[in-house]
């Protein structure tokens, strides 16, 4: 197919008249036998085909159903209609694609975003998706131009590892063994150096730790790529299976880090606010609609637009671990004990009911909180001289909780060391981490953005399984 289509965001954008076209795309609704939608991605702004009564074969006609595909030829003319500015007078209409309209699991009604998941094949046919990830892409986009733009390289960590970089245990395994016969040593244990790679494999959970090895040469990296976990935790802000966006840097410490983070959120948003207008006017339409079946405490004080806007034009709050705890601990919310978990002690792990507590009730934008007890973080986060916390960031968004996890590493040998031993990790096993603090250790840090959460935040989208094409979640692996 000689294809010489023009999209419809551009022949909408353009305004101007009397000029031929063709157009691609699908029907959207088909009125009074006469005035098409046709939307073909581009936009959620349908274009408003005319096919004059009389001029059409019926045959042509009746199979102009929601979701056939069709080519139109025709002028770009004034449109009469209200809600447009032009229309296409068609001359020639091609059906490319039939769809039995009966059949068609999307009516042109609303559906649920509950049953659009289950139809998530079909689902990017409705204007919510489309808009979503249409946005996605942009994020994206930005997110490459971003790191591009300050000199920042690309780098494809493996997806297949060796190692835990969480040190969380929460990995998939990767094996070619056949599972009802695996090779076996003599105590009965899974013998691995007999399968596909010699040792035992698994998906990455994150690809921190090779992004040190690079940034040790490289200076300035940053990866951009699926990681998985194996948790099991069916909540509206966890997938199995999610982008990460890492960098990493070298010659940083732990406020480097977190300019550099609120600077690269900041931009992104800024620049799909820029580029995405008009879905993100649509997804805020869509919010406030879904807000008003909400009671009214619970409703966000801010439209989505206004909400991005607020981020970007504010200094994120930052304040430790010691502090925050403070804040929890003295909360009515606390107090009047409604929290599920009640804050008492120094040291417990923040729940995403704390975290929200302090951005949206206390602070009232985005918080990066420092300074973590080391005992609930991750063996590679920097020693701070109390001997009790660690160099750790964590950045806390409205409506999401964490969205950035990141820290300066441990750049001297033998605290590093020290720490591994102390949480059980294997200092043999990851010798070759190791060499970085043996050859030329720099102080260096990095973060990492989780990439659904962050098209949640700004697609106002409240499950994360909204925002992935095809979302990976405990029991659920469809299409
Ligand atoms: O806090 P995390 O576990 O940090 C790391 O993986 C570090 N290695 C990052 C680094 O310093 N290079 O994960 C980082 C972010 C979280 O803040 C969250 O946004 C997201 O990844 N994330 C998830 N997103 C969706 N589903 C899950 N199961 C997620 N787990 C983490
Ligand atoms: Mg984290």
């Amino acid at each position: 197919m000689f294809n010489n289509r023009t999209r419809i965001k551009e022949l909408i954008a353009n305004e101007s008249v009397n000029y031929e076209v063709i157009v691609m795309g699908w029907v959207r609704t088909f009125r009074n036998n006469q005035f098409i939608a046709l939307n073909d991605g581009s936009t959620n702004n349908n274009l408003q085909v005319v096919a004059e009564l009389g001029k059409f074969d019926e045959s042509v006609l009746k199979r102009i159903t929601t979701g056939a595909a069709l080519k139109v030829s025709g002028e770009i003319i004034p449109s009469l209609g209200k809600g447009q500015k032009i229309e296409l007078k068609a001359h020639l209409i091609e059906i490319l694609g039939d769809s039995d309209a009966e059949k068609y699991p999307l009516q042109p009604k609303k559906h649920s975003l509950e049953f659009l998941r289950e139809i998530a094949h079909l689902r990017f046919r409705t204007n919510t998706f489309a808009a979503i990830f249409r946005v996605r892409h942009t994020l994206a986009f930005a997110v490459h131009k971003f790191f591009n733009d300050k000199g920042f390289v690309y780098l494809h960590t493996p997806i297949i590892t060796a190692s835990d970089a969480e040190g969380a245990g929460e990995m998939f395994h990767v094996t070619n063994f056949d599972l009802t016969n695996p090779a076996k040593n003599e105590d009965g244990s899974i013998n691995y150096k007999e399968d596909f790679f010699g040792k035992a494999t698994n998906l990455t959970v994150s690809g921190q730790l090779e992004g040190e090895l690079a940034a040790m040469a490289l200076a300035d990296v940053y990866t951009f790529g699926p990681t998985f976990r194996a948790e099991n935790s069916n909540t509206a802000r966890h997938l199995a299976e999610f982008w990460m966006i890492e960098p990493e840097m070298a010659f940083y410490d732990l406020e480097d880090n977190m300019n550099l983070a609120e600077e690269f959120i900041k931009y992104i948003i800024k620049y799909t606010l820029e580029n995405n207008k008009d879905d993100l006017e649509f997804l805020s339409q869509r919010l406030a609609e879904e807000e008003k079946q909400k009671p009214q405490h619970e409703r966000s004080e801010m439209g989505l637009i206004e909400k991005l806007e607020f981020v970007i034009n504010n200094n994120f709050e930052r304040l430790t671990y010691t502090e925050a705890i403070q804040i929890l601990k003295e909360s009515n919310h606390n107090k009047k004990k409604k929290f599920q978990y009640l804050i008492e002690d120094w040291g417990v792990d923040l729940q995403s009911e704390h975290e929200r507590y302090l951005v949206e009730k206390h602070f009232k934008k985005p918080v990066i909180l420092t300074d973590y007890p080391k005992n609930i973080k991750a063996f590679y986060m920097r020693q701070n001289e109390d001997g009790k916390t660690v160099a750790a960031m964590d950045i806390l968004a409205p409506g999401i909780g964490e969205i950035v996890g990141g820290s300066q590493r441990e750049e001297r040998l033998n605290k590093l060391t020290e720490r591994m031993n102390e949480m059980h990790i294997s200092t043999e096993e990851l010798d070759w981490y190791l060499d970085t603090r043996r050859f030329g250790p720099v102080p260096h840090a990095g973060f990492g953005l989780g990439f659904e959460r962050l098209v949640q935040f700004v697609t106002g989208m409240s499950n994360i399984r909204d925002v992935i094409p095809f979302p990976r979640t405990p029991k659920s692996a469809e299409f």
